[in-house]
């Protein structure tokens, strides 16, 4: 056997640290990631982007952006890479204007209501898609062995609040109001992104993907029957709709803001782990995994990782000492913010390594 088949075989055989914690079992280290590992605070990352032009255009470039979602592996070691491309490459994929503008995050010509839904052109979805699943194909035939590779997407509800707002917004009104006035129209939209988030996240798995998360980062601004409706329904619906073809990909709900709903969230979805963002208390992050035996992910704020030193690795030790590691994945509460120092990554992962 060549070494690189040799390589190839032990990738495939050696289970991520991920897979480990997210299947019950101790696992050989505790695995960290980061959400946004690839991003701006990187200056290898800040030049591939300056040669990809705008930031659709790096979703869309396989080889490019197979190179970013490698780079904070190479750099880090992380035990996971998580696939670069953004949650707004559905509604792109599904015909409707999507422009990120500098500086200013995403701007979308917004879709209000069922007249402006049916007016979208979906006939390219599977070839957008197809792109993001090319790169994934990239990135696991470089993988180093034992190093999970996440897709993802983001939950109906929060795909929908930029849909309808047309930008990000601190209360998601539009969306609210759409689904408060005309909940059956605003059904249809997430009925729509529920079958379209079942068909990339396969076709993701198709590709190489070996665990998913889904990403419903405005979770939290809904009342608890617009919750069980918008993010809870969806939620299972596209659980079990991948667990049907993909039984054994396990699957992280991050239902950003929703604490107070992640009992019934875990037993409605039977997701595999939960992320947790930084204002859920490590009190309720331990009751969760006494009481349902769900792993559990994430919690640091990133702004403490912007401020490293001796105030983060407090924390970071208070997390370590509060968690078994068969029931903890590493992470943030939230993404890394641009401003972060990549040394503060190298210091995070170093107390984390040493346990
Ligand atoms: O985590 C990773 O490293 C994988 C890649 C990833 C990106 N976005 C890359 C990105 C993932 C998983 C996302 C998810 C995402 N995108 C979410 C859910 C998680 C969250 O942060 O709440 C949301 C809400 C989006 C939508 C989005 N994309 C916004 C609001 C913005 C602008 C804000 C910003 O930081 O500029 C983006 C742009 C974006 N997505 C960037 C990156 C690296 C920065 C764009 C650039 O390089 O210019």
């Amino acid at each position: 056997m060549t070494t690189e088949i040799a390589a190839k075989a032990g990738a495939t055989e050696m289970p991520s640290a991920l897979h480990q914690v997210l299947a019950g079992q101790q696992p050989h280290r505790r695995p960290i990631w980061l959400m946004r590992q690839a991003g701006r605070y990187l200056p290898e990352y800040r030049a591939i982007r300056a040669e990809a032009g705008a930031f659709l255009d790096l979703c869309y470039n396989p080889a490019l952006a197979a190179a970013v979602t490698l780079q904070p592996i190479r750099r880090y070691g992380f035990d996971a890479a998580i696939i670069f491309s953004d949650i707004l490459v559905v509604p792109h994929a599904l015909g409707q204007a999507v422009r990120f503008e500098e500086g200013e995050g995403p701007r979308l010509d917004p879709v209000t209501d069922v007249a402006g839904l049916a007016r979208l052109d979906r006939s390219r979805a599977g070839e957008r898609f197809e792109q993001v699943n090319k790169a994934l194909r990239l990135v696991k035939a470089q993988l180093p062995p034992g190093t999970a590779l996440i897709g993802f997407c983001g939950a109906p509800w929060t795909v929908a609040t930029y849909m309808v707002g047309g930008q990000g917004s601190s209360d998601q009104a539009a969306a609210r109001l759409w689904a408060y006035a005309d909940p059956d129209g605003f059904q249809q939209l997430i009925d729509l992104l529920v079958q379209t988030s079942i068909t990339y996240l396969c076709g993701q798995v198709n590709a190489g993907a070996d665990v998913l998360q889904i990403f419903d980062s405005w979770a939290g601004s809904l009342a608890s029957d617009e919750f069980h409706s918008w993010v809870l329904e969806p939620t299972v619906r596209i659980v079990a709709g991948v667990k049907a073809r993909h039984p054994d990909v396990p699957i992280i709900g991050f239902p950003r803001g929703g604490a107070v709903h992640a009992l019934n969230y875990i037993k409605a979805t039977g997701i595999a782990g939960y992320g947790c963002d930084t204002a859920m208390p490590i009190t309720l992050m331990r009751s969760l995994i006494a009481q349902m035996g769900i792993a559990v992910q994430g919690h640091l704020d990133p702004l403490l990782l912007q401020v490293g030193g001796a105030r983060m690795a407090e924390r970071v030790e208070e997390l370590l000492e509060s968690f078994d590691p068969a029931r903890h994945i590493f992470n943030l509460g939230h993404g890394i913010v641009p401003q972060t120092p990549p040394e503060h990554v190298a210091q995070l992962v170093e107390l984390v390594r040493k346990g």
